[in-house]
């Protein structure tokens, strides 16, 4: 039907006939001339009808907003007055000869400019006109070439692309399941995967030796603003492999990537071991490009009278820790109640601090409601550690390591978005070195990743020191978002055995649940590992998007649900008859919450 794409013409077509198809972005009206801006995905032309073609005139006085159009005329060069330097394709226009109307349009919902501001709810009621936005048809044309540099690359390692089921049991990863009542086994239940994990695994025993697949996963977690219930991973598993390979390989993939999409060099990923980025920053993903970090004085408060400080420096569990603010003295009290505010909703009791006016003044030179309780002494000692000047503030955190960390290292962020101190640039690094098991508050080990992950000690020291161990995990962090996580797996029998037994699984649990990955191991296993990138989040990241929704095509809203389509929906009596289900509660609605409980607590007759 066309010869060309609008948005690809250029000053080479001058004096060419083309015919192009598109939809109206706007069409005006100057005493006697029509001018039409006709819109396809490459972007947008200038199409000029002017009384000398009657019929076709007449059918452009008629058009309006998205109609679709047939248009058919010659390429020309723009009088130098007309040139418009904010349009690609500014320099030229088309003179139109013919107009078909291939379809009307109702008045769309709402502008399609980038002016306009739309709530987020209509656009995603109307998710298909929004796509048509210029914003979201670039995101999604990367988000293609993103892939599709992901497979060249993937392809060319000689990895194979191999699908793995949907319908499947509940896999490992730590969220909640997706759950799908099946027909055929009245009473049970399928769960959607929460990653290929377990499969990809059983891949390695099957000897394919580089796998990858560009995988839909399930997550039914509280969501935000990097997290959806369905997402998409780059995810890839490998055998004999250690984990410098692997990062190696992955690392050159991400490279590359940014390379042939952006054009873009991304500078060293440096290794930073867990203990390191949670002492420094208080993350395990942290974002490079603030140069802002944590610093302890537990020691310091050991020496104070004041317990809120001294009871965390003196316990082995507790943290004490100052995050110093170059130039933050000019954030003022109520700024500093809202932080204390933001910091309260990661559990910390307050939030004190000093602000630096003169350092040389010594005491005196400092404003804060903490020094009365501290010998000055201390606090010179401290001023000297953290390097303070005039003009600085410092906050201070005084809990349990995490709450201090969690709390601090969002405080971290805040202030430095809030005080535009975050870098332009791009920050990678590889998080490694993790622990193995996080100690519950009742004493019980939970596994940092899932309990698949190899330990980088031998069984004996595992289980003489669960809390010690370090596992062979690597997670790869941009600009502060976890852009990917992977693990050296177990593929020895007795190691999995010891981690079980750490973790409090028996053998019937696990059999119930992982038997079918424990009996392959026994198959002659070869030594393998993987990992997995967030696709949504990859492409957030490459397209400056704020949120993974603006980067797929139809996301689910902050509760799980799309309201373009409505779902999730009921469902009638006979389908959950056929389905051997009985509702607990009728839902009266289908949107309510108590209706989202009603749908979860289903029964089985
Ligand atoms: P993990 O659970 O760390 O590892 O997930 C890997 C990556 O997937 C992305 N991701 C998400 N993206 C959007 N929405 C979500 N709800 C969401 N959850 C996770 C993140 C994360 O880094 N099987 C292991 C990988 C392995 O060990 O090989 C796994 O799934 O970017
Ligand atoms: P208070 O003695 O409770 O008035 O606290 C004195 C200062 O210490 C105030 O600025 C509080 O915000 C701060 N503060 C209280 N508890 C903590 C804590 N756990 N960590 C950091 N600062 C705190």
């Amino acid at each position: 039907m066309r010869s060309h794409y609008c948005g690809a013409l250029t000053t080479a077509d001058i004096d060419e006939t083309v015919t192009l198809c598109g939809w109206v972005d706007r069409r005006r009206d100057h005493g006697g001339v029509i001018f039409l801006d006709l819109r396809d995905r490459r972007g947008i032309v200038q199409v000029v009808f002017d009384p000398d073609t009657q019929e076709h005139f007449e059918r452009a006085d008629r058009v309006r907003s998205e109609y679709v159009l047939r248009v058919s005329g010659r390429v020309r060069a723009r009088t130098p007055e007309t040139v418009n330097p904010a349009m690609v394709t500014g320099e030229i226009e088309v003179l139109g000869k013919e107009l078909e109307i291939l379809n009307t349009a109702a008045t769309p919902p709402f502008q399609l400019d980038e002016y306009t501001h739309v709530g987020e709810d209509v656009r995603l009621q109307y998710r298909y006109m929004d796509l048509r936005r210029h914003e979201m048809q670039d995101r999604l044309i990367m988000r293609s070439k993103i892939t599709s540099a992901v497979r060249n690359f993937l392809d060319g390692e000689g990895f194979l692309d191999i699908e793995t089921p949907i319908l499947t049991r509940a896999t490992p990863e730590g969220a909640r399941d997706y759950l799908v009542p099946s027909r055929t086994h009245p009473g049970q239940f399928f769960a959607l995967p929460q990653s290929p994990q377990l499969f990809k695994q059983l891949l390695m025993v099957s000897g394919f030796d580089r796998y990858y697949q560009i995988a839909k996963c399930f997550r039914d977690e509280d969501l935000r603003a990097d997290r959806q219930p369905e997402f998409t991973q780059i995810d890839l598993e490998a055998a004999f492999l250690d984990e410098e390979e692997i990062m190696s390989i992955t690392e050159r993939m991400i490279r590359e990537v940014f390379s042939s999409v952006l054009d873009l060099e991304l500078p060293e990923f440096p290794h930073m071991p867990w203990a390191e980025a949670m002492e420094r920053y208080g993350s395990d993903k942290p974002d490079l490009r603030i140069p802002l970090e944590l610093v302890s004085v537990d020691d310091l408060m050991q020496q104070v009278e004041f317990k809120v400080f001294r009871g965390p420096a003196d316990d082995p569990a507790g943290r004490v820790a100052a995050l110093k603010v170059t130039g933050g003295a000019t954030i003022s009290r109520k700024e500093i109640d809202d932080y204390t505010d933001y910091v309260g909703i990661y559990g910390a009791k307050g939030l004190a601090w000093i602000k630096v006016n003169d350092i040389d003044a010594g005491v005196e030179g400092l404003q804060s409601p903490i020094l009365k309780f501290m010998p000055d002494e201390v606090v010179a000692q401290m001023m000297a550690r953290l390097g303070a000047a005039n003009g600085d503030i410092i906050f201070f955190g005084a809990d349990r390591e995490r709450v201090v960390n969690e709390a601090l290292g969002a405080l971290r962020i805040k202030v430095a978005e809030n005080l535009g101190l975050v870098e332009d640039r791009w920050a990678p690094l590889w998080v490694v070195d993790f622990p193995m098991f996080e100690e519950d508050p009742d004493g019980a080990w939970t596994p940092l990743h899932h309990p698949f992950t190899a330990p980088s000690c031998s069984v004996d020291e595992l289980l003489a020191n669960p809390g010690e161990a370090l596992s062979r995990a690597y997670d790869m962090v941009l600009n502060g978002c976890e852009l990917g996580g992977g693990r050296i797996r177990i593929h020895q029998p007795d190691m999995q055995r010891a981690v079980f037994g750490i973790l409090g699984i028996d053998e019937e649990e696990a059999t119930e649940k992982f038997g079918f990955l424990l009996d392959a191991l026994q198959y002659g296993a070869p030594p393998h590992g993987g990992l997995a990138f967030g696709l949504d989040r990859l492409v957030m990241l490459m397209t400056g998007a704020h949120s993974i929704r603006d980067v797929i095509a139809f996301p689910k809203t902050q509760s799980a649900g799309c309201l373009m389509t409505d779902a999730p929906g009921d469902v009638g009596a006979a389908q959950l008859r056929e389905l051997n289900l009985r509702l607990r509660q009728t839902a009266e609605s289908g949107k309510t919450a108590e209706s989202a409980e009603a749908a979860e607590d289903v029964e089985s007759k």
